[in-house]
């Protein structure tokens, strides 16, 4: 049975959402599923922007098919060769085999690696080139990066709406809602747009940006993702947010306290600390176990927080090894401009501290407080006092000092 819904006149969502996926790309778990979105254009011509991922593949061919109506389809826009998007583009070539792909030559050539059945019916399309539906004029916009270097946007200048490919997505499924302004996006989606954006597309910021450019230089009204629900208000809310991500600049001044800790007393360190910034006026505080909390959310935590404290035992005489994975993940995310406080803890050799420092300062522009602490084993009297100052040096760094 279709489940479509009209975005604009002439154009309809044809995706489909589900929950029974557990991992997203095989790696970041998906609590609340997740969408992949679909759309069609009825024009003189008939127009698929992009598929969806073959888990949902049943769904979203009945939605095309009735938002066809028994017309043909006359194209299909691919923005972006991922599988969740992709996976699909061979049964709509099977059953409208007369039909057009139009993409770029990168995708091109992932389309035949992959093994879909293009053959000569299809329009390779660069950054500039227009098309005409009848009514409706597209232009193509060059995305690399966001979120494979095949990817492209494409922009209907008849009226304004933006297919932007992975950009403005999220995980969750829709769950009935197909716009931002149909469900509490601040309180229920944004923590999810975030873990989606900066464990997918975090380390590629100079590219988002290279598009939010291009971007500004046209009337968007509507933005359409592959992901996520569609924007047609606040569309400076979520630009605001993607400047943020892309440009590493955190969203809240805050302190993310993440700890690895084999016994509890890193742990109990890190209550300490936690408790010394609440009493002096630092409340906006999440804390997090690095061994019970998947990566994908320390990330997306780590990109909102202005300030970010480590606290970790030494193991094998380094860092204890999911704080190890963190901070590579930060690494590789290519995340920057944080204000860091280590604290490390050890029986008889700590190590933690000074090979946590070294990995942060391998990365752009973080400052690493000087108020550093050294626990044997439990903090005592003496180590208490330098967790003071630690969190002092820590309210102090969120004045002037550091600009967000
Ligand atoms: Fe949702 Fe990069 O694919």
């Amino acid at each position: 049975m279709h489940n479509v819904r009209k975005v604009v006149d002439d154009l309809y969502w044809v995706g489909a959402s589900e929950k029974r996926i557990a991992l997203f790309e095989n790696i970041h778990p998906l609590e609340n599923g997740v969408s992949y979105n679909a759309y069609v254009l009825l024009d003189e011509k008939t127009v698929l922007f992009d598929t969806a991922d073959w888990t949902v593949g049943r769904q979203f061919l009945e939605n095309v098919d009735y938002v066809l109506n028994g017309r043909p389809l006359d194209y299909v826009v691919i923005n972006h060769m991922e599988p969740d998007h992709a996976a699909s583009i061979e049964e709509i070539i099977l059953r409208h085999p007369d039909v057009k792909v139009v993409s770029t030559e990168k995708a091109f050539m992932m389309m035949h690696q992959f093994n879909f059945p293009v053959n000569d019916n299809f329009v390779q399309v660069k950054a500039g080139d227009s098309m005409s539906f009848g009514k409706h004029n597209v232009v193509f916009v060059d995305a690399p990066m966001v979120h494979w270097p095949e990817a492209m946007v494409t922009f209907d200048t008849t009226n304004g709406v933006l297919f932007s490919a992975d950009a403005f997505g999220s995980f969750k499924s829709l769950d009935g809602a197909r716009f931002a302004d149909e469900v509490d996006f601040k309180n229920d989606w944004l923590d999810e747009a975030r873990r989606y954006y900066t464990n997918i597309v975090g380390k590629y910021g100079p590219q988002v940006m290279e598009l939010l450019k291009k971007a500004g230089t046209i009337d968007i009204k509507v933005i359409c993702p592959l992901h996520g629900p569609i924007w047609r208000q606040d569309l400076g809310w979520i630009i605001d947010k993607y400047v943020h991500w892309a440009t590493y600049q955190p969203e809240e001044k805050g302190v993310l306290v993440v700890y690895a800790s084999m016994y509890g007393n890193t742990e109990a360190a890190a209550h300490i600390l936690a408790a010394k910034l609440v009493e002096k006026g630092m409340t906006n505080i999440k804390m997090y176990d690095v061994s019970k909390t998947h990566m994908s959310y320390l990330i997306s935590e780590v990109f909102k927080y202005s300030h970010l404290a480590l606290l970790s035992c030494t193991y094998n005489l380094g860092i204890f090894p999911p704080m190890e994975d963190f901070l590579r993940d930060m690494q590789r995310l290519n995340l920057q401009k944080r204000v860091c406080a280590v604290v490390e803890n050890g029986s008889w050799a700590p190590q933690a501290g000074s090979k946590m420092i070294e990995m942060l300062q391998d990365m752009k522009q973080m400052t690493v407080l000087n108020e550093q602490v050294s626990v044997l084993s439990s903090v005592n009297k003496m180590t208490e006092s330098e967790l003071d100052d630690l969190a002092e040096s820590i309210i102090e760094s969120m004045g002037q000092e550091y600009k967000y």
